[in-house]
């Protein structure tokens, strides 16, 4: 029997498609790629997030001079809501880059290890997290869910 895992998304041609709300969590995560700790990449990212209490939390990439110490932007994010907003659910994560080496002119989206740790936020609070992805500038992809981009993942519910 062959399966078959497909999911949709949404294509922007640019920021001023976005609904107000969205491009203002993407801009946030535009404007908070300075906040990145980037001297090795001087590739910096921005992961933004909207919480159901309406909070906005920043998270940004922190390198280190021995390379695998530094953490991905959305990580940072994730432990940090979870370590100061208990029961807040997630709604939606703006994630923006500078490379200062090149262009900023699309998205970009999650590498693998932040995929699994954006899914064990969903999972834990069974709700969707939206994602926003952009550069600077260029086209905008809106994903409804960030475990369509982790199929048949490793959960905890495995452990049991
Ligand atoms: N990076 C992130 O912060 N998030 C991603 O989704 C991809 C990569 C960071 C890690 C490293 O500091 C730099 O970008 C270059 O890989």
């Amino acid at each position: 029997m062959k399966k078959d895992f497909q999911f949709t998304f949404d294509d922007y041609g640019s920021i001023n498609e976005l609904s107000e709300e969205d491009a203002m969590l993407l801009h946030e995560a535009q404007k908070a790629t300075k906040n990145s700790y980037a001297p090795y990449s001087r590739f910096r990212v921005a992961a933004v997030a909207k919480l159901s209490n309406g909070k906005i939390v920043i998270g940004t990439n922190q390198e280190n001079a021995s390379f695998p110490a530094g953490i991905c932007a959305e990580r940072v994010l994730l432990s940090s809501v979870s370590s100061q907003f208990l029961d807040a659910q997630i709604e939606t994560i703006a994630i923006s880059y500078k490379n200062e080496n090149g262009e900023s002119n699309h998205p970009i989206s999650p590498c693998g290890i932040c995929r699994q740790s954006l899914q064990e936020y969903e999972h834990r609070f069974k709700h969707p997290i939206r994602l926003i992805l952009g550069g600077i500038e260029g086209k905008i992809y809106v994903i409804p869910q960030t475990s369509l981009l982790l199929p048949l993942a490793f959960t905890g519910d495995e452990l049991k």
